[in-house]
């Protein structure tokens, strides 16, 4: 018999070791459910490429929220599907207070105020031009978007938004929504960075969801190039500097070492935004039957947890919770 003193084995040999030793844990706690929202009453619709996935009117929206704060979920991500009617260059409905987005955002936390909500604050839902931020002359211009967004914050802020997620990628954006926030009297509200957000195919199914696809070229002058890691940096010590409370890094998982730079560089908790597309792979494959898609979404959201996100960001989050209602954490 070979003598071998290391063993690594041991440590596998039955479920409660495995427990012992397990370095990551996934718990409802640490997921945030993104939901999108329509105009009218009782309307739902599922959102073709995300199977499991609908698009609430406010009064179902709000059913949705109670059934999810009972399985635990605590935070949630709110995203506007607006009528193109409503859509012009500056993103002017953004600001409307009895406009579908902040009517909702009021209503939510009127009737559940336990519920915490995230907001996005990015011209793309508003914006005639499909983009992220102001379009001049064929250009998306950067310092007159920082007005339009910072505006946009403070009122959803005004209207119960308990963290602000800039999602646009315009530079010092966090900065100048900050002042902005604080100079109204909101400096209790909190800012979830999209701090390194790449120019991704990933988000296809998100843009199906809200038609919020761009009407002219592409997101590549804001959004990050793939190809780079070191730029992650850069945009991460700036949003800290600029006041930001959590750092995110988009899509997640073919991005999963700039999880881990951040983690190892950053003293901020970061967030991981595993998006549509992700969500939409899993689904696909598992409906023809190729994969475990039960399986394969908890080690999917585990890996994030071991990447170094303390928040996901994530589609899968009510069935998550759903399935593993008798413990907090999977095993
Ligand atoms: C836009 C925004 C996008 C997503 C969140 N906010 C799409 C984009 O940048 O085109 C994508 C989310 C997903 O794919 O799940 N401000």
């Amino acid at each position: 018999m070979q003598h071998l003193k290391q063993r690594p084995r041991r440590n596998r040999k039955s479920q409660s070791i495995r427990n012992l030793v397990q370095e990551n844990w996934l718990s409802v706690h640490d997921l945030i459910f993104p939901l999108f929202l329509i105009e009218g009453k009782k309307k739902r619709s599922e959102v073709h490429s995300m199977p499991g996935i609908y698009r609430y009117s406010a009064d179902l929206l709000l059913k949705e929220i109670e059934t999810c704060l009972k399985l635990g979920i605590s935070t949630f991500d709110l995203f506007p599907s607006l009528n193109d009617s409503l859509k012009d260059k500056k993103a002017t409905e953004s600001l409307n207070e009895k406009g579908l987005y902040l009517s909702t955002l009021r209503l939510i936390k009127k009737e559940l105020p336990e519920a915490i909500i995230m907001t996005d604050v990015a011209m793309d839902p508003y914006s005639s031009d499909g983009h992220d931020g102001y379009v001049k002359n064929g250009q998306i211009v950067n310092d007159e978007t920082l007005e339009i967004l910072a505006k946009m914050a403070v009122a959803q802020a005004r209207a119960g938004a308990d963290i602000i997620g800039p999602s646009d990628m315009m530079d010092g954006r966090v900065g100048y929504i900050r002042e902005a926030l604080d100079k109204n009297g909101f400096t209790d509200v909190s800012i979830m960075s999209y701090t390194a957000k790449y120019a991704s195919a990933f988000y296809g199914p998100f843009r199906d969801a809200l038609d919020s696809a761009p009407k002219f070229g592409d997101k590549k002058t804001y959004q990050m190039n793939p190809a780079n890691s070191r730029e992650a940096l850069l945009e991460a010590e700036l949003d800290t500097r600029e006041g930001a409370d959590f750092l995110m890094v988009k899509p997640a998982l073919s991005y999963m070492d700039v999880i881990r730079l951040l983690k190892d560089h950053c003293t901020l908790p970061i967030a991981a935004y595993n998006v549509s597309g992700e969500y939409a792979m899993v689904k696909a494959a598992a409906a023809k039957g190729w994969i475990d898609g039960d399986r394969i979404r908890d080690e999917i959201l585990l890996s994030l947890k071991r990447a170094g996100a303390s928040v996901i960001l994530t589609y899968f989050a009510k069935e998550f919770a759903q399935a593993h209602k008798e413990h907090l954490h999977i095993l």
